[in-house]
C-alpha cells in the first residue's frame, strides 16, 4: 500500500515509518513548510508539503492513488483547527473504503482506578487531552461514510533513549534524585516504541472501519519503578522522591504535571486477540535500567 504519514519525523512516527516501509509497503511523508527536504525525495521517500493548520493542503496531500493514512502529528491544541484536520484528511477517502487512522492516547481515559480500562471503557479525559475525544468521535464517524477509520490509543511510549521516560531520566539528573509526580503510586500504561510501531502496521492492514485500539503492552507499571531505572540511567544513586504536584506543575506546566501524576491500568489484549499484536521489546523498566537509556547517558 501507499501510505501517507503525518508526523513521520517524530518520534512515533519515525518507527511506524519504517516498520510500514519493512513491511513493504511504500511511505509518503506529509512535512511542514520550510522543513527540510521540502518535497524532494528524502531517504528513498517522496514528501509532500502540508500542515494540520492549513486544511487545504491536508486534502490536497490525499491523492488517489494513496491507499491509507496515519495521522502521528501531535495536535496542534486548538481544538477547532485539529478538527478541521480531520475533517480535511477524511473528506477524500469518504466512500472509498480506504483506511485512516488516528492517533489519540491512553490520556483520554482518565484515572482508571482499581479495574482496568479496556477499549469499551468511557472517555473522561484529563485537560491536556481535553478535546480528543470528540475528535475520536469524529473519525470513528467517518467508518459510517466509507473511510476504514480507526483510533490508536498509545500508552507511555518508551525505548530509543525517548519519549517521557528520557524526561524522567532528565530530571533525575537535574534534580539528583529521580522524580515521582504526584504521588508514590501512580501506575502508567507503557509500550515500546517499536512495538507500538508493529501495531501501526496491523492496524494499518487489518483494522475493521470503526475501531480503537490500545497501544500497551504493559498494563500498570509503577512509576516508582520507572523513576528507580531513570536514576539508574543517569548514574544518580538517590531514592526516587515524591514532587507535589504544585512544584511540579511550576516547572513543566500544570496539564502536563497533571498528566505525569494520572495512575492508570489500560489493557492492550484487544489488539493481541484480534490483530495477532506480539509485543516482544524489552519492558519499560529494563529499557530504563539497561537498554536504550543507559545508552545515552
Ligand atoms: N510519545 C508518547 O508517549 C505518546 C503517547 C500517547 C500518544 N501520543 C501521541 O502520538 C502522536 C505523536 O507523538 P510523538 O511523541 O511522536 O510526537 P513528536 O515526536 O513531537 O512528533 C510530532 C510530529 O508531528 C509533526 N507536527 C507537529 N505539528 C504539526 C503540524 N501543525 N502539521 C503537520 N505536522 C506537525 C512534527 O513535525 P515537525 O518535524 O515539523 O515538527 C512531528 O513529525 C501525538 O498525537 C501524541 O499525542 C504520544
Amino acid at each position: 500500500m501507499r501510505v501517507l504519514v503525518l508526523g513521520a519525523s517524530g518520534y512515533v512516527g519515525s518507527a511506524v515509518a519504517e516498520q510500514l516501509t519493512d513491511a513493504g509497503h511504500q511511505v509518503v511523508e506529509l512535512v511542514r513548510p520550510g522543513r527540510s527536504g521540502q518535497a524532494e525525495q528524502a531517504g528513498g521517500r517522496e514528501r509532500r508539503i502540508g500542515d494540520l493548520t492549513d486544511p487545504g493542503s491536508l486534502t490536497a496531500s490525499v491523492t488517489p492513488d494513496i491507499d491509507a493514512l496515519v495521522h502521528l502529528a501531535s495536535p496542534t491544541g486548538d481544538a477547532a483547527t485539529d478538527a478541521a484536520a480531520v475533517d480535511a484528511l477524511t473528506a477524500p477517502l469518504r466512500g472509498t473504503g480506504r483506511a485512516f487512522v488516528y492517533t489519540s492516547g491512553v490520556w483520554v481515559l482518565g484515572a482508571t482506578g482499581a479495574a482496568t480500562a479496556d477499549e469499551t471503557a468511557a472517555t473522561d479525559p484529563i485537560p491536556i487531552v481535553a478535546n480528543r475525544p470528540d475528535i475520536e468521535r469524529r473519525v470513528l464517524a467517518t467508518g459510517a461514510d466509507g473511510v476504514r477509520a480507526s483510533v490508536v490509543r498509545p500508552g507511555i511510549v518508551h525505548g530509543r533513549g525517548g519519549g517521557i521516560p528520557a524526561l524522567l531520566v532528565e530530571l533525575a539528573r537535574k534534580h539528583g534524585a529521580p522524580r515521582i509526580v504526584g504521588d508514590e503510586g501512580v501506575r502508567w500504561p507503557a509500550v515500546h516504541v517499536d512495538d507500538l510501531a508493529d501495531l501501526f502496521v496491523k492496524v494499518v492492514g487489518q483494522a475493521l472501519a470503526g475501531t480503537v485500539w490500545h497501544g500497551v503492552s504493559e498494563p500498570a507499571v509503577p512509576v516508582r519503578e520507572l523513576a528507580a531505572a531513570a536514576g539508574q540511567a543517569a548514574g544518580v544513586q538517590a531514592e526516587p522522591e515524591v514532587w507535589p504536584l504544585a512544584e511540579a506543575a511550576a516547572e513543566l506546566g500544570a496539564s502536563f504535571a497533571e498528566a505525569l501524576a494520572l495512575d492508570q491500568s489500560v489493557s492492550g489484549d484487544a489488539a493481541r486477540e484480534q490483530l495477532g499484536w506480539r509485543p516482544q521489546a524489552p519492558d519499560a523498566v529494563t529499557d530504563l535500567r539497561s537498554g536504550s537509556y543507559r545508552a545515552r547517558s
